[in-house]
């Protein structure tokens, strides 16, 4: 029996990954390029199990059980990383016995928050430990095939997914941008927005994206090139204001593209609005760009921002989306936020946007990360090749 436990992180995209120009093998029309998370707050953790007694392959997720075989992203990735196993030949397990896999992720999945990305990375990651294989270029294109944005969780720090322009796919990359170390103070408050309306999902969003809107071109051949070199430099020199700026025409535009498909994706409801607004007056009163929002496929807040300056924009933000949960733990997620007094100025301006009671579901904070880590063997969530009970 060989067994491997690992770590996979949540990424946030800045230039988003927004079309396919080939579905089946997850090719995109344009770079993106995101922030991995730190791991502590948000991540997926799976195990996989290899047994010469199993007779099929079988996969748990969150304790239930999941159709393995009949899942073709599933399958694609398991059949990359065994191909590349037999390429590289250095491996113990055999490549006939059966798998077993329980995934978790530590954060609600109900949130509405990219697991995707992270429970396919750790997938393709986890499996690659099994086999020996090493963490390059020619597994981010595994991974790729299980999720589009998984293949930027496998490195920390910020990543660059090239979008190659082969057929095959095989110089559609993922590669390091920097380490998390190069910019440590660069966080993120995460305001998870009360909504339960069911909405379309980024696979189905974008291919209607790509098929109806006459947007979508003109952005990734002419906005999108020149935005990756802008907030590649901004990254470089740590630059906040120029980074703040791209990460949020960014967000922008995936929603201006959203809106401009037929029939319209609408993800971002009346407080993700809100949030907007209050973003752009707490900027303008502190005299600078000190929060960058951005919005996935959903009306949940990823604002940037730096350490130093979360204590001011969290009281803020309490001030103007006020919750009746507000002083517990379990509202506020994470990294732990010292309390600070509102000067006269921010006050009156985040009170001037106050909105109705409990419009925010809970917040998280959280910061920069490292790429997907393997665990010890005592951490496996399978005993015996089963999931452990509840
Ligand atoms: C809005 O990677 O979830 O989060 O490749 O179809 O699985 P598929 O899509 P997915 O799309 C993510 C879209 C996004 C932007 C981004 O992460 O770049």
């Amino acid at each position: 029996m060989f067994s491997a436990t690992c770590v996979a992180p949540v990424n946030m995209a800045l230039v988003k990954y927004w079309g396919k120009r080939n579905e089946e093998l997850i090719l995109p029309i344009n770079d993106s390029v995101s922030m991995t998370l730190d791991a502590n707050e948000m991540c997926a953790k799976t195990t996989i199990t290899a047994s010469e007694s199993f007779k099929q392959n079988r996969m748990w997720l969150n304790g239930e059980v999941v159709p393995f075989e009949e899942n073709a992203r599933l399958m694609r990735c398991l059949a990359g990383v065994q191909r590349l196993a037999l390429a590289n030949g250095a491996h113990k397990l055999p490549l006939s016995w059966k798998l077993h896999i329980a995934s978790y992720n530590n954060f609600p999945t109900a949130a509405g928050l990219a697991s995707s990305a992270a429970g396919y990375a750790c997938l393709v990651y986890t499996l690659a430990r099994l086999y020996e294989l090493p963490l390059n270029e020619e597994l981010t294109t595994v991974a790729r095939q299980g999720s589009g944005s998984a293949c930027r969780s496998l490195y920390g720090g910020f990543v660059h997914w090239r979008r190659g322009s082969s057929a095959d796919g095989s110089d559609s990359i993922a590669v390091p941008l920097a380490p998390a170390g190069h910019w440590p103070n660069m966080h993120m408050l995460i305001l998870v927005v009360n909504d339960a309306r069911k909405k379309t999902g980024s696979t189905r969003g974008m291919q209607l994206g790509v098929s109806t809107s006459s947007l979508i071109q003109h952005r990734a051949k002419e906005v999108v090139p020149r935005r990756v070199k802008e907030l590649m430099a901004a990254i470089d020199s740590r630059d906040f204001q120029a980074f703040a700026e791209i990460t949020i025409k960014e967000s922008n535009q995936l929603h201006a593209i959203c809106l401009d498909t037929y029939p319209p994706c609408v993800y971002m409801n009346d407080v993700s609005h809100a949030i907007v607004n209050f973003v752009h007056d707490y900027n303008e009163t502190v005299g600078s760009l000190q929060a960058a929002y951005t919005f996935d496929a959903g009306p949940n807040a990823c604002i940037y921002v730096l350490a130093e300056n979360v204590p001011r924009l969290l009281a803020a933000i309490q001030l103007a989306f006020p919750n009746d949960a507000q002083q517990s733990v379990e509202y506020l997620k994470g990294i732990p936020v010292p309390p600070v007094e509102l000067k006269n100025g921010l006050r009156d301006a985040s009170i001037g946007h106050v909105n109705p009671n409990n419009m925010l579901k809970y917040i998280i904070h959280t910061k920069i990360g490292e790429g997907p880590h393997q665990l010890s063997d005592e951490k496996s969530l399978l005993i015996d090749g089963f999931p452990l009970p509840k």
